[in-house]
């Protein structure tokens, strides 16, 4: 079910009029819905049933606790990049045995606290990275289960910033290099070798780079198995792109069918996902407020109290987010071409270009899709405390799953000489 649809000349999220929920909670206000969520995620388990699995959630796309409560109990693992997301997990009740770590910076502390609580698997990213994990874990007396992430070096055809599988990106370790660095794992006395792991980018909306991937990969477990090194499971990562505009990406069920028709050889493997953007951005949205509107030089800007600091992937990636009005509109309303921009100093705040709007002040307006790496990627930039984050339950009730930040919250931590 689509979470927005038009009621009565009104929008709502699931059952609850946004406008309800502005009045309530005020503005900007992320708000996400966890039927929504929780369909997502069980297009996931439900299509890998028959094969052993994990969904390992990525925790950067939205980590707040709610969120990962909800996925915990749904039985999802998580993927991390810190040891902040690590502790984020374990606070909402998460399996630390369902935690797999990536990220190509592991510090000293992070790897001890990871091994300290069990995680799952380290994604190593990079030879100095595996004897790190190695000489840690032998000084805790523990020994290390680690995969290898592996660089395919296959083109994800997605945004470059978000494209992480290719020969010139930081990630991973090189495809030429793989057979040696687990030769070298294979050797050290704390670490086990668990798996083999690949992330090729985000926003994918074909599937054959993850049909690419997976064949290099799996060409790796082979060449790894006649050398006798036995991997118990295969992670192929995230990325799988949702719709914004007018994209068609596979879905998560036609993906998980097409990736297991390439296993079928390796029923021994346990198959790892770790999914952010497909459970989450279309459960959520950012309901904004129009401050001002104004028309000058032949341009119309509706200026509202969301901005980059809330939302930067329109300033950053120059991503393409829908806009509604919260109140349906007529076709007798005289529209404008808009510029949807924040209070924020710079001019690339602006969360949507060109579009057409009949907008007054006082007027809400949503922005679509903002679940994923929405609130995750907020600051306060301009010192504009964070937004409040709300949660729909059962589609109707609504709780506040974050409180809004407060001025005292801004400056926490600081001393002044
Ligand atoms: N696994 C790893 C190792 C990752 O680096 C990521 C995302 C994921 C899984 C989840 O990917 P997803 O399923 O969400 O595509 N901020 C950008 C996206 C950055 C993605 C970073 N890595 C955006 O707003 O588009």
């Amino acid at each position: 079910m689509e979470l927005l649809h038009y009621h009565n000349g009104q929008l709502l999220a699931d059952n609850v009029a946004i406008s309800e929920l502005a009045n309530q909670y005020g503005t900007p206000l992320y708000v996400y819905s966890a039927n929504h969520i929780t369909q997502q995620f069980r297009a996931y388990q439900d299509s890998l049933k028959d094969k052993q699995h994990l969904i390992c959630y990525s925790v950067k796309t939205n980590s707040n606790l709610s969120v990962l409560n909800l996925l915990a109990k749904l039985g999802a693992g998580f993927d991390i990049v810190s040891q902040g997301e690590l502790e984020r997990v374990l606070k909402a009740g998460g399996d630390p045995k369902k935690i797999v770590f990536s990220g190509v910076a592991k510090s000293i502390v992070e790897i001890k606290r990871a091994l300290e609580v069990g995680i799952k698997c380290f994604n190593v990213e990079s030879e100095s990275e595996l004897y790190r994990i190695n000489q840690i874990a032998q000084q805790l007396g523990k020994i290390a289960a680690i995969s290898l992430r592996i660089n395919p070096d296959v083109d994800a055809k997605t945004h470059p910033y978000i494209s992480t599988g290719l020969r010139e990106n930081k990630f991973g370790i090189s495809y030429q290099l793989a057979l040696d660095v687990y030769r070298k794992a294979a050797c050290l006395s704390h670490i086990k070798i668990a798996g083999i792991d690949c992330h090729i980018g985000s926003q994918l909306t074909e599937l054959s780079p993850f049909l690419d991937a997976t064949d290099r990969i799996l060409a790796l477990v082979d060449k790894l198995k006649a050398e006798n090194i036995h991997l118990e499971h295969i992670d192929l990562g995230g990325g799988l792109g949702v719709c914004y505009d007018n994209e068609t990406p596979p879905s998560a069920s036609l993906l998980t069918a097409e990736l297991m028709a390439k296993l079928t050889n390796y029923a021994d493997l346990e198959i790892i996902f770790e999914p952010g953007r497909s459970i989450i951005a279309n459960a959520g949205i950012l309901i904004t407020k129009v401050e001002y509107t104004k028309h000058q030089d032949g341009n119309h800007f509706a200026i509202v109290d969301a901005g980059m600091n809330d939302l930067i992937r329109p300033a950053l990636y120059k991503a393409w987010m829908r806009v509604l009005p919260v109140k349906e509109p007529t076709s007798s309303d005289k529209k404008e071409c808009y510029n949807v921009v924040g209070p924020i100093c710079e001019s690339s705040d602006v969360l949507a270009y060109q579009r057409e709007l009949s907008v007054a002040q006082d007027d809400l307006l949503v922005i679509c899709s903002a679940g994923a790496y929405g609130f995750s990627m907020a600051s306060n930039y301009n010192s504009h405390p964070r937004p409040a984050e709300i949660m729909i339950e059962g589609g109707n009730r609504h709780k506040l799953i974050r409180k809004r930040e407060t001025f005292d919250d801004l400056w926490r931590g600081e001393l002044v000489l």
